[in-house]
């Protein structure tokens, strides 16, 4: 007996440090746009330490792991992603000290935190660019570098290649006399793949922040990361009425998506196995971030990225969309998610509108909702949970690149500044975001209502509402169960979840007013399933059965039954 006991302590303990190879399937991953977050020092700027204090918020929306945009030291021309020192946290941000603070507080409340990775481009202050310039071996090769085309005894790009913020995407350099190559800002030289030296300068930038206890990366813009080695022009898309600079007016077939970067995701995905089998930690978390076709997106999961992002949320549905159109949509990526992969379901970013501004406030909780009861992973921007909306911003107020460069007449086209406003803690001074009136961006004017503090604790709130769609991401019965997706009438999505006794299912609908449908026609009978959660304006009350007669799904809004038992938000072991 007494050597049984033994025996026991001792595997416990063992399996106490056990990995946990699954702890991504199921999760919410929250976005945190560090500049807007929260301001720890007065400064107008948001920080890590400001961060560190509202990490309990991340934990109390649920979410297991959160992504933070860059913190890296950078001149901010697009706002962190122009990196000069890809191992040290920018000054505006604080210091490495401060990170550190940041993972420990992390690991206490059990949540796991994504870098931002950049792999495509430096700031032009990065040193190695500036040994570049300079020929200085071997950084000569670490940027795209190219020789002028001479017409008419003029220099002219290489080749007719556009920025996605508009203008060639090529820059001469006068001290080395040749264009580099930057598929963003001016100030974000691309990097050079085909280069060994760089490669591994990069890999060991993953292995610095591994080190500091990092549990994963978002890799930004992964598909610009190789171009066509002939340097080939692009042809004419055929977009009309735009100028002939902008990057819609070209078919981006030399400068995106190439084979080779699934060969470079697979090396990074490598040395994170490598790593996590090591020092016998979890494995590391890989987000892949690439607007393209949806084939080449599923491919990235074959490449070693655990959430290839789904976009279908932001490019290819809106309000206008049917019923129909989210059940194509969410059927292809189910059925295509490689197995042992699970899908993912990003309803909102940095880079485009908010998701209440996108689809309104009722549709927006909708799709909300939706990613929760889905398989897989849900990815949240910061302030979509309380359902902060764009502000409009004048073009003398616009500071994003892409706004900038866009001019006077377009700038409301391209800026992504009015999804950046910061974070709506309370109606106090620039919405507790920062003790400083002026911040780096105003704050949206509805902030004396619309703010985390108002929604807290008060039924029927936004805030509410996500917390309870949220609850059952943690379920068993969105992690494992059946998917059955219908169209109970053309404009009503019926979505249902089985795993063993539990179900959860829902309707929504699809119309600017309300529906009332016969309970007999659409809920499957008898049932044992109460109201769990409800959007949009309802009689219905949480715990309720509805077993005969009618129900009202309220304008844009949706109502989620569910087993009694999934009520609670017992957190399951997956
Ligand atoms: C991806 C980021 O999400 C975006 O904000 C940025 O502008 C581009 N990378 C270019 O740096």
């Amino acid at each position: 007996m007494f050597w049984l006991t033994l025996v026991t302590c001792f595997l416990f303990v063992s399996w106490g440090t056990a990995v946990d190879v699954n702890w991504y399937k199921n999760i919410i991953v929250y976005q945190i746009y560090p500049r807007s977050f929260k301001d720890g020092n007065g400064d107008g700027i948001g920080d890590l330490n400001g961060i560190t204090s509202k990490l309990e918020h991340v934990a109390d929306i649920g979410a297991k792991a959160l992504w933070l945009s860059p913190i890296y030291k950078s001149p901010q021309v697009d706002f962190g992603y122009d990196i000069s020192n890809f191992t040290d946290v920018d000054p505006n941000y604080g210091t490495l000290a401060d990170f550190d603070r940041l993972i420990a507080k992390a690991r206490r409340l059990k949540l796991k935190v994504i870098m931002d990775f950049v792999p495509n481009h430096s700031s032009n202050q990065h040193p190695w660019f500036q040994k570049s310039i300079r020929k200085v071996k071997p950084y000569d090769q670490y940027y795209v570098w190219r020789d002028a085309k001479i017409v008419n005894g003029k220099r002219q790009p290489p080749n007719n290649w556009l920025s996605n913020f508009g203008g060639s995407a090529w820059q001469w350099n006068d001290v080395r006399k040749q264009y580099y190559l930057h598929q963003f800002a001016t100030a974000q030289p691309d990097l050079n793949y085909r280069n060994t030296a760089l490669n591994q300068e990069m890999k060991n930038v993953l292995t610095f922040w591994m080190n500091r206890g990092v549990d994963g990366f978002r890799i930004a813009a992964i598909n610009f990361m190789f171009e066509d080695a002939k340097f080939r022009d692009e042809r004419r898309s055929n977009k009309t009425g735009i100028p002939k600079d902008d990057y819609d007016s070209l078919v981006h077939i030399y400068t995106k998506d190439q084979n080779e970067t699934y060969v470079t995701l697979k090396s990074w995905r490598k040395l994170m196995d490598e790593y996590s089998n090591r020092t016998k930690s979890d494995p590391k978390l890989i987000l892949t971030e690439a607007y393209t076709t949806h084939d080449l997106t599923i491919k990235y999961y074959n490449a070693g990225s655990n959430v290839p992002f789904n976009f279908m949320f932001i490019n290819q549905l809106n309000n206008e969309s049917s019923a129909m159109d989210f059940k194509r949509l969410i059927d292809k990526w189910v059925r295509t998610v490689p197995k042992g992969s699970v899908p993912n379901w990003v309803v909102g970013n940095h880079d485009n509108h908010r998701v209440a501004t996108r689809f309104g406030r009722g549709r927006a909780d909708d799709v909300i909702l939706m990613s929760m009861i889905m398989p897989g992973i849900s990815v949240i921007y910061n302030g979509d949970e309380i359902g902060m909306v764009d502000r409009k911003f004048t073009y003398a107020e616009t500071v994003d690149p892409a706004g900038c460069s866009a001019g006077r007449n377009r700038y409301h086209l391209k800026s992504r500044d009015p999804a950046r406003t910061p974070y709506q803690w309370n109606n106090s001074t620039s919405a507790g975001f920062s003790t400083k009136a002026k911040t780096w961006l105003p704050v949206h004017s509805d902030y004396k209502t619309l703010n985390l503090e108002a929604q807290r604790d008060i039924y029927i709130t936004q805030y509410e509402k996500f917390k309870k769609s949220m609850m059952v991401k943690k379920r068993a019965v969105v992690a494992h169960g059946s998917l059955n997706i219908t169209l109970c009438d053309s404009r009503i999505l019926c979505v249902m979840r089985a795993y063993g006794r539990d179900r959860i299912f829902v309707l929504f609908g699809f119309i600017d007013v309300p529906i009332t449908i016969d309970a007999e026609t659409v809920l499957p009978f008898p049932s044992d399933l109460v109201v769990h959660t409800v959007i949009g304006d309802s009689e219905l009350r949480p715990g309720t059965f509805v077993l005969s007669g009618s129900i009202t799904i309220p304008a844009s809004g949706a109502i989620m039954f569910a087993t009694p038992n999934l009520l609670s938000s017992n957190d399951e072991n997956l």
